[in-house]
């Protein structure tokens, strides 16, 4: 279910990305506008990888028990290792999933990359069996890659120096 097509939402991030350059407040707006365009999106968070543990970073939605996971536990764990997104139709018939929410009926795991290195991952449950398509997956995997921009942007490595000396 849409409210806004899955373009303005990206071009919202795009608008946001561009404001907020601090990573930790960067991530905060990215689900802030995904939880907010989105409403079949229940619960929205970002994981970062540290230590072969994905951390919970900033999320909406109810307080999750798992804010540390080990890379090959649960759905955010697996789609770590794998190094692609996992979608989940009927969580409750997938092995793997750790529980969050009674009402969680689907989810999505989206790594964030660099050079094909996991810097963390975007994971959205929803409460509708089913809810994430293609053109989700599409529209998280472009937010992912602007992230993994963000994320490797670090005041020792700029991406646009302002200054050029010879
Ligand atoms: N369901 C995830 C755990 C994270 S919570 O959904 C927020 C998993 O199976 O890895």
């Amino acid at each position: 279910m849409k409210t806004a097509t899955h373009q303005s939402v990206l071009e919202g991030v795009d608008e946001a990305l561009t404001e907020e350059r601090e990573p930790t407040r960067a991530m905060e707006r990215v689900v802030a506008i995904l939880k907010r365009e989105v409403p079949s999106y229940t619960w929205v968070g970002i994981y970062l990888l540290e230590g072969g543990e994905l951390v919970l970073g900033p999320f909406l939605g109810k307080p999750s028990p798992h804010t540390r996971i080990p890379l090959g536990r649960g759905i955010c764990g697996a789609a770590a290792t794998e190094k692609q997104t996992i979608v989940v139709d009927d969580v409750n018939a997938d092995p793997r999933y750790l529980a969050c929410s009674l009402e969680t009926r689907s989810e999505i795991v989206v790594p964030i990359m660099s050079g094909g290195r996991v810097l963390g991952e975007i994971d959205i449950d929803s409460d509708r069996q089913s809810a994430f398509g293609a053109a989700d997956k599409d529209l998280l995997e472009a937010i992912a890659s602007r992230l993994a921009t963000t994320l490797e942007r670090t005041p020792q490595n700029p991406a646009e120096p302002e200054n050029h000396e010879p």
